[in-house]
């Protein structure tokens, strides 16, 4: 072997050595990332949800006492919104069809309108099931549905009135899930894909 064979040869084996190091970094920050994404979800546990009494698709009332021993996937918006919603909604639907039968019988999908002036009951009812037949479409007074936004720390605002006496509602796009026992467990981004929703799901399952 020349000497510049065999001195090509060390700096490839050496070059070799420091993707791999770097690789292995870049692996293992990604550990440390979602250890601290899991904690952060822990610190925030009491913070975040609390009790509602509200109105489901029939007009009956509806309290969140209604839905313990199942998990609530919660989603706050209103029926006009033109894409954000649907697609969150849709996504939700999917999380529920990638799960099995028995995980998926676990958990409760539910829409609150945070629009209730319009979305009444019939409307809000009906509107879910455009998505998938298991979901709860809920509504209710101005007032209870400001309360429940505000503990899930929902943030909305009416839009302006156009000369239809339509108007947009600014949302934000959080999907919830509150444990069996009613306490927060953990929220998903806007656009998180349901294949991601369906794997955290089967995580806090396996977690129990
Ligand atoms: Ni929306």
């Amino acid at each position: 072997m020349s000497r510049r064979l065999f001195f090509a040869i060390i700096v490839t084996i050496g070059a070799v050595a420091i993707v791999a190091i770097t690789l292995g970094r870049d692996f293992m920050s990604a550990d440390n990332s979602q250890q601290t994404a899991t904690q952060t979800a822990t610190q925030v546990k009491v913070n975040i949800g609390g009790p509602f009494q509200l109105i489901g698709g029939t007009g009956k009332a509806v309290s969140d006492m209604d839905f313990r021993g199942k998990y609530m996937v919660l989603y706050f918006g209103y029926t006009f919104c033109p894409d954000v919603c649907p697609t969150s909604l849709g996504e939700i639907a999917d999380t529920l069809d990638l799960l099995s039968p028995d995980e998926a019988d676990r958990i409760v999908p539910i829409f609150i309108s945070i629009d209730p002036e319009r979305d009444t009951p019939e409307i809000v009812g009906e509107y879910v099931t455009h998505f998938h037949d298991r979901m709860v479409g809920l509504t209710g007074s101005v007032d209870a549905v400001k309360s429940v936004a505000k503990s899930y720390k929902a943030y909305f605002s009416k839009g302006e009135i156009d000369a239809d006496g339509d108007y947009p509602v600014d949302h934000t796009s959080y999907t919830y899930v509150v444990g069996p026992d009613g306490q927060f467990v953990t929220a998903y981004r806007h656009a998180t894909p349901a294949a991601d929703m369906a794997k955290s799901l089967k995580n806090i399952f396996l977690e129990e």
